[in-house]
């Protein structure tokens, strides 16, 4: 067991977080993306390209990856749930893109309106355009440590739908704790049950917050190799089909922890702190991150 020297973060609060936030404008959105683009991070999920009668505050995706400032060495991401999503997320000029399954069949119906074994069939095209466009994809699997709608999930049936996603082709499988129910030594055992299949460096973490356990889980699970870490700016959002769940972990609350733990991420805290409290003056509300609230109270002290 030991730590990893470095971890990437994969920035995910323009999306996930903002996907589940009252609507901001274009303008406000894409000065988020420039502000986290210039603290350090190689991975933002800058949009979603589905439908937008489901989640309409992803319906600018377009013109917000046309106006940002791209920073050289930063990979600009977003969802892409079909082919139409990826022909969509191509036209904007995303980096990559990402395809979205679940370990729950409940919740694969409410998210994206059919079943797991329907999921990978639609996925399938993506991955075949994406290959011939020379772009990436990466995996994510919902629900890997509870459900909204059934509850408890098989460790069985997140190894095997990681599977299936990595048979596909997707060179990450980020694990997604949607509803942040998770504890460390369940986080443990899901994360070891799916590394016996897929190599640790192609896992990523997806965690939210809403017990207060993502930092926990977390930190169980790094002395295990995962590299990987997916955060949101101020703990922002949650997922719409997710009655209930709160926002990821607070990118701040990570690399603050990753500092302590002598593990490096290249990101710059003073950057995201000042990116979060932006977003949130925007929103109306307070950042969901202790480290952004701590350094707020002492710049004012
Ligand atoms: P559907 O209704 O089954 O799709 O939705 P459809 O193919 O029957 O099409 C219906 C309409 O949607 C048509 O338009 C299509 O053109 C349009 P109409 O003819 O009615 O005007 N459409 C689209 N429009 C834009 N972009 C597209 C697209 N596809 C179809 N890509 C669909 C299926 C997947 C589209 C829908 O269910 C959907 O958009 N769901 C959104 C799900 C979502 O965004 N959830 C949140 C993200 S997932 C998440 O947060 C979890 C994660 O963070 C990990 C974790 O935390 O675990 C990733
Ligand atoms: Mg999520």
């Amino acid at each position: 067991m030991t730590l990893p020297a470095n971890v990437r973060i994969v920035e995910v609060g323009p999306r996930d977080g903002l996907q589940n936030e009252k609507a901001l404008s274009t303008d406000t959105k894409v000065a988020l993306i420039n502000a986290l683009s210039a603290s350090g991070l190689q991975t933002i999920e800058a949009g979603s390209f589905v439908s937008p009668k489901w989640v309409p505050q992803m319906a600018e995706s377009h013109d917000v990856m046309q106006r940002i400032q791209r920073q050289n060495g930063v990979t600009y991401t977003a969802l892409t749930p079909n082919l139409k999503g990826f022909e969509l997320a191509m036209a904007a000029g995303a980096d990559e893109v990402a395809v979205f399954g679940a370990a729950s069949e409940a919740f694969s119906q409410k998210n994206i309106n059919c079943s797991i074994a329907e999921s990978i069939e639609r996925f399938e095209p993506v991955v075949a355009a994406a290959n011939k466009a020379g772009k990436k994809v990466r995996g994510y699997v919902s629900c890997v440590l509870g459900c909204p709608y059934q509850g408890d999930v098989d460790i069985a049936e997140v190894v095997r739908v990681s599977r299936l996603l990595h048979e596909l082709g997707c060179y990450e499988i980020s694990l997604g704790d949607t509803i942040g129910v998770g504890t460390p030594l369940h986080a443990q055992r899901m994360l070891g049950a799916v590394a016996e299949h897929i190599p640790m460096p192609q896992l990523a973490l997806h965690f939210h917050n809403t017990y207060g356990q993502a930092l926990a889980n977390l930190a169980a699970c790094l002395p295990m190799g995962i590299a990987v870490i997916d955060s949101a700016v101020a703990g922002l959002g949650g997922c719409p089909y997710a009655k209930g769940a709160s926002g990821n972990v607070a990118t701040e609350d990570v690399l603050y922890m990753l500092q302590g733990m002598g593990i490096e991420t290249g990101v710059d805290l003073d950057a995201i702190v000042n990116a979060g409290h932006a977003v949130c003056e925007a929103l109306g509300q307070s950042p969901r991150s202790n480290v952004s609230l701590a350094r707020l109270a002492t710049a004012n002290t």
